[in-house]
């Protein structure tokens, strides 16, 4: 069992996205109870609000429903609770390696930045950009499942 963390700054827009994007093609490739997959943010002022609507509105178009999650802050618990912990952007990673020096010795969770640039902040930015993070979560799900099972 792989247990995948993604985590943004507000657990509304970019991770609750790629949570449902992986679940969605873990299931198509036949994986789906292989893997825990979750999202949370670095920042607290979202706790308990659905993903953004432009998030859930991409998803919808897609096939993919969102609206089931809540936001949660990411704490440190989470480094023993998931395997792979996977920034949206370098922010968030130097955020997530902060709070990781507060975690013992013995957590075993992996974190990186998920892809190898940044998934840029749509929050502030026009619908055109909650697409590109669609295309760019879609890409990078197929490689992180390409890497995990050997197939997409
Ligand atoms: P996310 O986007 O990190 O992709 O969820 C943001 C959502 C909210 C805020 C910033 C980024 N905010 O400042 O409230």
């Amino acid at each position: 069992m792989t247990a995948i963390l993604f985590v943004c700054l507000g657990n509304i827009c970019r991770s609750p996205l790629a949570e449902g994007v992986l679940r969605d093609r873990a299931a198509r490739a036949g994986r789906a109870d292989r893997l825990v997959i979750s999202s949370a943010g670095t920042g607290a002022w979202h706790v308990g609000k659905r993903p953004d609507p432009r998030s859930i509105e991409v998803a919808a178009r897609h096939g993919i429903d969102l609206t089931g999650q809540r936001a949660r802050q990411v704490d440190v618990e989470d480094f023993s609770r998931f395997s792979l912990i996977l920034a949206m952007d370098d922010s968030n990673l130097r955020d997530l390696q902060d709070l990781r020096a507060r975690a013992p010795a013995t957590a075993g969770a992996r974190v990186r930045r998920f892809l190898d640039r940044d998934v840029p902040d749509p929050y502030y930015g026009g619908p055109g950009g909650f697409e590109a993070v669609y295309d760019m979560l879609a890409e990078g799900c197929d490689r992180l499942l390409l890497s995990l099972f050997d197939r997409v």
